[in-house]
């Protein structure tokens, strides 16, 4: 037999690791690949989360993360990590996902040493450079680089076309990422979690909050955080779950307006399974999120977006979620609207997948192995 393909996948932070596990998985099931996971750390806590539960434990790990880092320190950092492992492990292929700034950096690494770069969620844009910021850039930087473009959905693979980039190098694969979220779905309920059982006793109605976004930083969480106090004010039976993201800024925002209501519960990150399990229970979900953007349809769950713009429009387009920005009275009323307008809830209430079918991981190690066999082992 010849020579295994050897792969280097890369992840960095929670999402690149949710993403990046079921490609992960699926290639190390398949004797024609050797599967090597980098993690560069720029997430620790809630890298290590997901990492646990897929059962991943990285070859390496980088370890870059520090308090309130800059993306210049990101990308310094995790450019010289993944030099020094590409000089000692060569490979054949660098895998990573989406738009972090681990992902642009592992494909800028792995041009320096002339490695293929896959780009799993590849193709998603608003055309607006700052918006979101950095990941916009981030995607559109790494694009030119890849030579294997997994786009998750039609609009996706269009987006790389206009952008020149060849039709034969794009494959519309799904999102991995509902790979993922199908997965964690079908496991049994873990109920220890405190925070996930707080919710699942409520009788009443649950509203579910995450925010972390650049952008958002500041005076927008602040007027996002308002609003979900005024909600909770307005109506007498909502429970507000609301797991920050470990960046210390978005708690300075949500806790000093959320921390003291009785019906507010402000929770470290969930473990991605009791966060699943939260958004099955949810009534609405207030994000400005990308991956909860793509998993909340999937579950019939109606979500408004805090954000001015999506790279994901298509679940704005199949009437499953609606931008609404970050100004307090337009979240209070567009949220109000839905929990008091049945009409308009279960317009939005229909269970759509407009990101895949659970099965892109499969399909992205298809394509690796007639690509890189047919090139490399003939
Ligand atoms: C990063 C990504 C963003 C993605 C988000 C997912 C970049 C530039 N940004 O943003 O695209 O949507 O992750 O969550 O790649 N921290 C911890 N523990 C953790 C994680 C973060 O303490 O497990 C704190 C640290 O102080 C860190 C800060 O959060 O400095 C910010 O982390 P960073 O990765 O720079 O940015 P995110 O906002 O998490
Ligand atoms: N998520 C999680 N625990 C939480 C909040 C979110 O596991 O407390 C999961 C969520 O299901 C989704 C992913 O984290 O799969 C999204 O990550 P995040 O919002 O941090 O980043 P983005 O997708 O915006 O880049």
């Amino acid at each position: 037999m010849s020579r295994p393909i050897s792969v280097l996948a890369v992840c960095g932070t929670r999402p690149d690791a949710i993403k990046m596990a079921p490609v992960v998985r699926a290639l190390r099931e398949h004797p024609a690949f050797a599967v090597r996971l980098i993690a560069t750390g720029q997430h620790r806590e809630m890298l290590d989360q997901v990492l646990r539960l897929f059962d991943l434990t990285p070859d390496v790990d980088l370890n870059i993360m520090t308090p309130h880092q800059t993306l210049t320190e990101i990308t310094l950092r995790t450019l010289e990590g993944l030099d020094r492992v590409l000089r000692e492990t060569p490979a054949e292929v660098v895998l990573a996902q989406g738009d972090t700034t681990t992902t642009f950096v592992a494909a800028l690494a792995a041009f320096y040493h002339k490695i293929p770069f896959g780009h799993v969620e590849a193709g998603l844009r608003t055309y607006d450079k700052y918006q979101p910021f950095p990941e916009e850039m981030n995607r559109r930087l790494t694009a030119p680089i890849a030579e294997f473009h997994f786009a998750p959905t039609e609009t996706a693979r269009q987006n790389l076309l206009r952008e020149g980039i060849p039709a034969a190098r794009i494959w519309v694969t799904g999102n991995t990422g509902i790979d993922a979220v199908q997965w964690v779905a079908g496991q049994p309920l873990e109920y220890a979690d405190p925070a996930l059982q707080r919710v699942l006793r409520h009788t009443g109605r649950v509203l579910l909050l995450t925010t972390h976004r650049r952008e958002n930083w500041g005076e927008p969480m602040t007027a996002i955080a308002r609003a979900a106090r005024e909600l909770l004010e307005r109506f007498d039976d909502l429970l507000l779950l609301a797991p920050m993201h470990r960046n210390p800024i978005v708690r300075q925002s949500l806790v000093p307006i959320l921390g003291d209501h009785p019906r507010a519960v402000l929770t470290e990150p969930l473990d991605y399974a009791p966060f699943v399990h939260a958004m099955r229970r949810a009534d609405v979900i207030l994000t400005d999120s990308g991956g909860v953007q793509e998993e909340a349809p999937a579950f019939g769950k109606p979500i408004l977006v805090l954000r001015e713009t999506t790279e994901r429009p298509e679940g704005v387009e199949a009437g499953a979620a609606k931008l609404v920005g970050t100004d307090p009275a337009r979240i209070v009323q567009e949220t109000a609207r839905l929990l008091t307008d049945p009409d308009a809830y279960a317009q939005m209430a229909r269970a759509v997948n407009p990101y895949g079918d659970g099965r892109a991981a499969e399909r992205i190690r298809k394509i690796l192995l007639q690509e890189l066999r047919s090139e490399t082992h003939t």
